[in-house]
């Protein structure tokens, strides 16, 4: 797999960067349909901006690999598809006109937009992944498979107008060219409009220790200072920052042309203090813990299991070295993700019902922003998420 190292920051151009975080070579964390033992593992380093603060990894993996198939479906999840429909519901009611439209960057199957129960509004997909585009179109989501960029915003403008309320979540991180993404945002928005997205944000990734969600395929990991910076150079303010409790810590940002930019200087005092040293230590810490507790359990003859493939349990899995000895399958809701292996430690993954009936002694949720209905599924099992083993 080829891949560059950044040389400059996506931001704002700087080329001072701090070390924050090695986790070694990694493949590509939803590389499921690939040869688990096979698939090529690049470097993973996490660096720091010292001009904009932007955190970000050090090697890019090309993209076009990455997204051309991918296997999270957002309706695999009913907290979150009840957490977009919130995000629709509110954004359209606040910034959508009669017959306006709304385009979503990053639909996935199109479950966000199509819980928009309003009839007038039009509604557009943007998603480079074409099979869960498919999905999409099926349900009766027109969707366009393609990364969203100026060239995209220019012909979506020629067929649809423009857009009242551009919806991105989980994509700004993404994204290589997030200048160009933004540029499109301010083409296709009416004068009017909003920009709603949200993005995990970077304090609480460093706070509650999730190291497992530095990927490959999350390229930034952002801060309101950045992201004010990134959105003034196209002319957009940041009028409103509402903390969701989804993702273990996401922000809900609304960004608009003419709307008051709110008070920023409380987000950015905090990105200025966080403990980085203490991040890294509680991650080594995790790592050797979690290790020892697997081994342990392995030694007593004690069943377990892990609940969840995300990205984050590839990244979990291969930098505390937990292979099928000490973990022996992990089971996941996806189809399309069932009877592949997790990339580089080559668990086998089943569906849930695998574990229906079956003795337990652990299971260890690897899903963990999922952790509430993951539990709520195995009434009676004894549970464990990484994170508790700081
Ligand atoms: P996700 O939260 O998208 O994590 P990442 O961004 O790190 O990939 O993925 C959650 C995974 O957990 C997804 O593969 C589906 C799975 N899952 C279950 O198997 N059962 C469940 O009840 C839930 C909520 C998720
Ligand atoms: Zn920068």
């Amino acid at each position: 797999m080829k891949y560059t190292e950044v040389e400059s920051c996506r931001v704002c151009g700087g080329n001072d960067f701090s070390d924050r975080l090695d986790l070694g070579e990694q493949p590509p964390a939803n590389a499921f349909s690939m040869t688990p033992f096979e698939i090529p593992k690049l470097p993973l380093r996490l660096m720091q901006c010292g001009d904009c603060g932007l955190v970000q990894i050090g090697h890019v993996a090309d993209c076009s690999e990455l997204f051309s198939r991918y296997s999270f479906l957002t309706s695999s999840s009913s907290r979150m598809a009840a957490h977009f429909a919130s995000l629709m519901q509110q954004a359209t009611s606040r910034h959508v006109p009669y017959g306006g439209l709304v385009v979503e960057i990053g639909s996935n199957d199109g479950t966000a937009l199509a819980s928009i129960t309003r009839r007038d509004v039009r509604k557009l997909g943007v998603d480079p992944a074409q099979n869960i585009a498919a999905v999409a179109r099926e349900r009766g989501i027109e969707t366009r498979v393609e990364f969203f960029c100026e060239e995209s915003a220019g012909a979506i403008i020629r067929e649809h107008g423009q857009a009242s309320l551009i919806v991105a979540c989980n994509v700004l991180g993404h994204i290589h060219e997030v200048s160009s993404v933004i540029a499109g945002v301010d083409l296709l928005l009416t004068p009017g409009g909003a920009f709603v997205f949200e993005v995990p944000y970077v304090c609480e990734m460093v706070t509650n220790t999730e190291f497992d969600t530095i990927y490959h395929e999350h390229l930034s990991y952002f801060g309101i200072g950045p992201l004010a910076r990134l959105l003034e150079k196209h002319g957009l303010r940041l009028s409103k920052i509402e903390p969701q409790d989804v993702h273990g810590g996401t922000i809900r940002c609304t960004a608009t042309r003419n709307g008051n930019a709110c008070d920023l200087s409380t987000w950015i005092q905090r990105e200025r203090e966080m403990d980085w040293s203490g991040f890294a230590s509680r991650s080594n810490g995790i790592r050797h813990n979690l290790h020892e507790w697997l081994v342990d359990l392995a030694d007593e003859g004690m069943t377990v299991c892990g609940y969840g493939a995300p990205a984050k349990g590839t990244v979990m899995l291969n930098y505390c070295g937990i292979g099928e000895d000490l973990l022996p399958f992990v089971v996941d809701s996806t189809p399309l993700k069932q009877s592949s292996r997790v990339p580089g430690t080559g668990q086998l993954i089943l569906s849930p019902d695998a574990i229906t009936g079956m003795p337990l002694d652990a299971i260890l949720i690897l899903a963990w922003n999922h952790a509430g209905e993951i539990a709520a599924k195995e009434p009676g099992r004894s549970f464990a998420t990484p994170q508790q083993f700081e």
